[in-house]
Parts: C-alpha cells; structure tokens; sequence
C-alpha cells in the first residue's frame, strides 16, 4: 500500500487515467446532486442566477424551437429553461442520479426533454440538431484523443450551419494556478461513506496548459482509489485551430457572459462555432 501511495503521490504522465469515475460514484454523485442544486455555489453546476444569464445570452444563437442537444446536462438546470422558451431538449449525462433527478423534475412541472443516460463520447447521431452545448468548462476536463473524438461526433449530429457552444478556461486561468497537495482524516466525507482519508494534490503541466486534480481516497477496508480531473486552458489561436481543423467555421468568442462570479470572467470563454 505505502509504495502504491508513493507512486500516486509523484507527478502522474499527463492524461493519465486515475482509476474510478466520480461522477456516477453510488456515494459521490449523492453529494454531487447536492452541489449541483445548491443555489449559493458555483461547485458542479453555477449558482441559478449565472445559468439565467448565460441561457439569456445563449437565446441570441437559438432559431424558433431549435433541436437542442445539452451534452453532460447534470440534473437539467439549462435543459429546463430551454424548454420553457419552446425549444426541444435532449440531455444526456453518464451520472445515473443526475438524469433520474432530471427525468423526475421535469415531469413534476410538464416538461418534456428527453434525458438519456450514456457517455457522450458514445454518442451516434447525424444531422440532427440545430445547437450542441457543452456548458461547464467540460471541454477542457477532456483528454485531448476524447476532446478530438467529441469534435467528430458533435460535428456529425449537428445540421448543417448548426452550432457547437461551449465554454472553456483561457490562458488567464494559469494566473490563478498553484501546486499544491493537502490532505485529511475523515469519518464521512465527499469521498467516501465510512472513514477514509484523502491525499489532494495539483498538478500543473504549462507546456501542455493542462493542470490536473488528483485525490487518492484510502478506505478503512484497505481499498483505495485515485480520482483524477483536468482542466485544460485554452488561448483563442489554439481554439481557431483546434476547431478549424475539425471543420468548424466561424468561431465567435464572449468573454462576459458569465459576468464576475467566483472567477474573473476574462478566465471563462464561451464560444459558438458554426458547422460548415
Ligand atoms: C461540471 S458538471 C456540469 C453540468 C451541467 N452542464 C451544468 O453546468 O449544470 C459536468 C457534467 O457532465 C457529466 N459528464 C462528464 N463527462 C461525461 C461523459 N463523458 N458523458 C456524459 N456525461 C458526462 C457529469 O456527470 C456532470 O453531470
């Protein structure tokens, strides 16, 4: 076990997988849900008043009842709000307890979406939507073989003209970035239900501008797992790039959509890119 930590604990390659997902964890997804819904917390999803005011910006780029895919839709914050001003939703999440609270809450108020549970990496559809949103700087938390296989599918279930919108972490956000590594002795936490302990640590990567989360839970069972999330930044040249040679073509970059929350906004790019 102590050489197992040792090895966590020293500087993984990039892009290395840890060795669980969270996000659909029975446990973790129980407190993920609650971080979602809390309206004072920007943790998993942001605060309602910030998702009002991006779904007000998002509604200059949307036709009259636009086929909306909403991809890692979490428990159908915007999906909803598109709905209600007359757009057809379709969310998809890999977390079980998210999409069963989503299925849950919109037939509660009368809305029709249809939620999916799947990886959207294994998405198959074709031309079939007018706008595809990846909104929570999850484009960055891709590793770059996933990001370049997302573009391909994005760009096969979007119609012609249709757009790609999501929203990334810039070159500004290495500003704020420093290593660091922590630790903690819990009876119950966010991590696990019993007593555990956890060993947080980040890891920066300025070549790559990727900086990775890493947090190794060892359980009282003797069982252990390392949970690994990366944020990669982007400038708006390596988007052109990245974007034009997926095909995509005019590219419109906001940087104040999401106005001064718990991140400077210059931190957060939202951009919508059209498929050719
Ligand atoms: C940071 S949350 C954002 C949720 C939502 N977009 C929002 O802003 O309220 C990321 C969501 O994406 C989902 N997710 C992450 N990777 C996924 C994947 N490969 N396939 C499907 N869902 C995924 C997670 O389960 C989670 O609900």
């Amino acid at each position: 076990m102590f050489k197992e930590l040792v090895q966590y604990a020293a500087r993984p390659a990039l892009f290395a997988k840890g060795t669980a997902n969270f996000w659909d964890d029975p446990h973790i997804s129980k407190h993920l849900l609650a971080a979602h819904l809390n309206p004072y917390w920007d943790a998993a999803s942001r605060r309602p008043a910030t998702i009002a005011k991006t779904v007000e910006w998002l509604a200059n780029y949307l036709p009259q009842q636009a086929s909306i895919l909403d991809l890692g839709c979490g428990p159908g914050l915007y999906a909803e709000r598109l709905a209600r001003l007359g757009h057809k939703v379709t969310g998809i999440d890999f977390s079980h307890r998210s999409i069963a609270y989503a299925k849950a809450s919109a037939q509660d108020k009368g809305l029709s979406i249809d939620y999916v549970y799947k990886n959207y990496l294994e998405i198959d559809y074709h031309e079939q939507f007018d706008i595809v949103l990846l909104i929570y700087c999850d484009f960055g938390a891709l590793v770059d073989a996933e990001r370049d296989l997302l573009l391909r599918k994005v760009y096969a279930a979007l119609k012609p003209g249709g757009l790609f919108i999501f929203d990334v972490f810039t070159d500004q956000f290495s500003g704020s970035i420093e290593e660091r590594q922590s630790w903690e002795v819990v009876d119950e936490g966010f991590w696990a239900e019993g007593p555990h302990c956890v060993l947080s640590q980040s890891f920066h990567y300025p070549e790559q501008k990727v900086l990775l989360r890493q947090d190794t839970v060892l359980r009282d069972d003797g069982s252990h797992d390392v949970y690994r999330t990366y944020d990669h930044y982007y400038s708006e040249l390596d988007l052109m790039a990245l974007l034009n040679e997926s095909g995509f073509g005019n590219h419109s970059f906001s940087y104040s959509v999401i106005g001064e929350t718990n991140y400077a906004s210059q931190e957060v790019v939202f951009i919508a890119t059209s498929r050719q």
